[in-house]
């Protein structure tokens, strides 16, 4: 267990020009190399990414020409080792980390010289607060970090073997947050990857009677159903659209659809899906021309700009490894319209009925239910991804839910037209008209002649 102290300064208090005598204080570049690596604990295979990310170095030279003492700048964020989590800065801030100096160069004032360089630099590159940590068991630092600086946060954490930290406080400290390391968030992006497409290839050993919508029997009429509701909210005219369906699974939805449409082409990015599309392909069901297949990733279609004049996803973009991943595959469908054309992005998990549902869930559930609901509620998020990670079964294959609203603003801003379209109180899942919503996108339409 231990705790850090945060603190900040503002950049734009007057810096107190600071001397070591015997030393040149200044940024040192790539091209510093052997001076750099005299004065880190560091190798350089660590030391140089931070130069390929944009951060900058800060060093004190002795006469040789050698650091005595480094410390870094980032204006992106750069990891935290105790709480496991990475200190991300506003864009008008900046976070010094990983000062150190030799032993030998020790309480000659090279510390705070250098911390002042920091300071006026930071001016030039218009930050105007900058942050730093010390950890509470390094009273030297402590002392030396708070005659030049102000303390904003204190941070606890504990560490139980080898799981991540937990780490207790707040996440916002002024103008700069602390989020999951980003290699964490990696690293489960990876396992949800991994852990997805394994379930939906574990689909092609069932029955094509039990696909679709995870291992259920539906019957006929919910694929119906859902094909009905793509058709209206897309308004398919079947004279005129060339429709692409993204994640297209064994084509028990697409093949009603394809009735709505002059053509229809279905991707997926397991390719066993498509031979079980073909067979599934209706032969009588007044489709004018026969869907085609191709296995692609909805992340990059095989397909020119302007292809297509509708296009749906439907039941995917909660299985993708990150929130990212789904508005990135958005973007890539959209690319694919024509001028004037709609996307429909369905059946997506909405944050806001979510958590409207478990609500619901307290007011009608039973004790158990609303211990469960308590613990959701009370414990902070690492100890609840602690508790988690004890428990059996794949956390990995957890629905993401999306936040529509703040989703719709981010397409908008790239001048789409969004509006959220629900199911109808008589949809045949009770579960997608309570906890799913519908994205509809519209591309700005071409310019009108003249
Ligand atoms: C839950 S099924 C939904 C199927 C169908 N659209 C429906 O509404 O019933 C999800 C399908 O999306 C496919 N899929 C998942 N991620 C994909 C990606 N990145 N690119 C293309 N297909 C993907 C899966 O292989 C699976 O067949």
């Amino acid at each position: 267990m231990g705790s850090l102290t945060f603190f900040a300064r503002r950049a734009d208090l007057e810096v107190e020009v600071r001397s070591a005598p015997g030393f040149t204080v200044r940024e040192l570049r790539a091209t510093d190399r052997q001076a750099i690596l005299f004065g880190s604990e560091s190798g350089w295979e660590t030391l140089q990414p931070r130069f390929a990310a944009g951060d900058l170095c800060f060093g004190a030279l002795d006469e040789q020409g050698r650091a005595v003492h480094t410390r870094w700048v980032t204006f992106t964020g750069t990891n935290v080792p105790e709480l496991g989590m990475d200190f991300v800065p506003a864009p008008n801030a900046a976070y010094f980390y990983d000062g150190y100096t030799r032993p030998d160069a020790r309480r000659q004032g090279i510390d705070a010289a250098v911390r002042a360089a920091i300071f006026q630099a930071m001016r030039s590159h218009g930050r105007n607060r900058v942050y730093s940590y010390v950890r509470n068991d390094n009273p030297e630092g402590l002392r030396a970090a708070s005659r030049c600086q102000e303390t904003v946060a204190r941070v606890r954490y504990a560490r139980l073997f080898s799981r991540a930290p937990l780490v207790f406080g707040s996440r916002s400290i002024g103008a700069a947050s602390l989020v999951r390391a980003r290699e964490q968030v990696a690293d489960d992006a990876r396992s949800r990857a991994a852990a997805w497409r394994a379930w939906f290839e574990g689909w092609l050993e069932k029955p094509l009677a039990e696909r679709s919508i995870g291992f259920h029997q539906l019957p006929e009429e919910a694929f119906e159903a859902m094909a009905r509701h793509i058709g209206g909210t897309l308004d398919l005219d079947a004279a005129k659209d060339v429709v692409l369906d993204v994640g297209c699974d064994s084509a028990l939805v697409t093949r009603h659809v394809a009735k709505r449409c002059k053509r229809l082409v279905g991707v997926d990015f397991i390719p066993g899906m498509l031979i079980d599309a073909q067979r599934s392909r209706p032969r009588d069901e007044g489709v004018a021309t026969a869907p085609r297949f191709a296995a692609a990733d909805g992340r990059a279609l095989p397909f020119a700009d302007r292809t297509f004049t509708k296009a749906y996803c439907s039941g995917v973009v909660h299985t993708l490894p990150t929130v990212e991943d789904g508005f990135a595959m958005i973007l890539e469908i959209v690319r694919v319209l024509e001028p004037g054309g709609r996307a429909l992005i369905a059946a997506i998990p909405d944050r806001h009925k979510v958590r409207a549902a478990r609500r619901e869930a307290w007011r009608l559930g039973g004790i158990t239910e609303r211990a469960r609901l308590v613990a959701a509620l009370v414990l902070p998020t690492a100890v609840r991804r602690f508790v988690r990670g004890l428990l059996p079964g794949d956390k990995a294959l957890r629905y993401l839910t999306y936040d529509l609203p703040a989703l719709s603003q981010r397409l908008e801003a790239r001048g789409l037209a969004c509006a959220i379209v629900h199911y109808p109180p008589d949809f045949w899942s009770r579960d997608f008209e309570r906890t799913r919503s519908n994205l509809a996108i519209d591309v700005p339409g071409p310019l009108s002649p003249g």
